[in-house]
């Protein structure tokens, strides 16, 4: 069965006191033919501290049309322009001529922390149009992932998929059909 490209997915990070946050972003695909997932965000964001202070995240994917679901466990990591990765730099430019204008003025305007204490002349400003260069904020995150928890939901099957370095996948079945499936 083909399924339905997701169009976002829940990322956890480690707050600085330890506690889990969790939140939606964009599903951006996969970066080139590698076990790497592309995701988007504000380099002046909370999520992106949290990233840079501890790299190790878990992303959950929910595709409601086939009731599956995947866990992607790994290390992210925040590119800008200065990224030595071509293909990355390419696949930035791409996702920002994809952003509508709402979303490339709100890269462009104040930091997150401070839009609430912001004056209206700091949303003031020319918005980059799509095929302009990215903002200094706008970053590509990098999910490389070392384990994936794919569950089917509806037939009761649940694989688990391992790593150490993105090849060699390992895979392991800890469900094979009908049954309980919540352990
Ligand atoms: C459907 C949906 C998609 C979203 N996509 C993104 C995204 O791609 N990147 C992003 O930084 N925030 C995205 N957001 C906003 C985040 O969920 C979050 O509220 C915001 O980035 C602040 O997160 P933080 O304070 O933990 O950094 C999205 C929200 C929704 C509801």
């Amino acid at each position: 069965m083909k399924r339905p490209p997701p169009s976002h997915h829940l990322l956890a990070t480690l707050r600085e006191d330890g506690r889990p946050a969790n939140r939606s972003v964009a599903f951006l695909g996969f970066h080139g033919d590698t076990a790497c997932v592309l995701f988007q965000t504000d380099s002046r964001s909370p999520k992106a501290a949290e990233i840079r202070r501890h790299p190790w995240v878990e992303a959950c994917m929910h595709l409601p049309d086939t009731q599956e679901q995947f866990r992607l466990h790994g290390t992210a990591s925040l590119h800008g322009a200065d990224t030595p990765d071509e293909l990355l730099r390419k696949e930035r430019c791409k996702a920002w001529a994809g952003l509508p204008f709402d979303i490339r003025e709100w890269f462009s305007g104040p930091p997150p922390s401070q839009i609430p204490k912001s004056p209206p002349e700091a949303f003031r400003h020319p918005v980059p149009g799509p095929h302009d260069p990215p903002t200094e904020s706008f970053v590509l995150g990098l999910l490389r992932l070392s384990s994936v928890d794919y569950l089917n939901f509806e037939h009761g099957r649940r694989q688990h998929y391992s790593s150490a370095a993105g090849t060699d996948w390992q895979s392991k079945e800890v469900r094979s059909g009908k049954g309980a499936i919540l352990s």
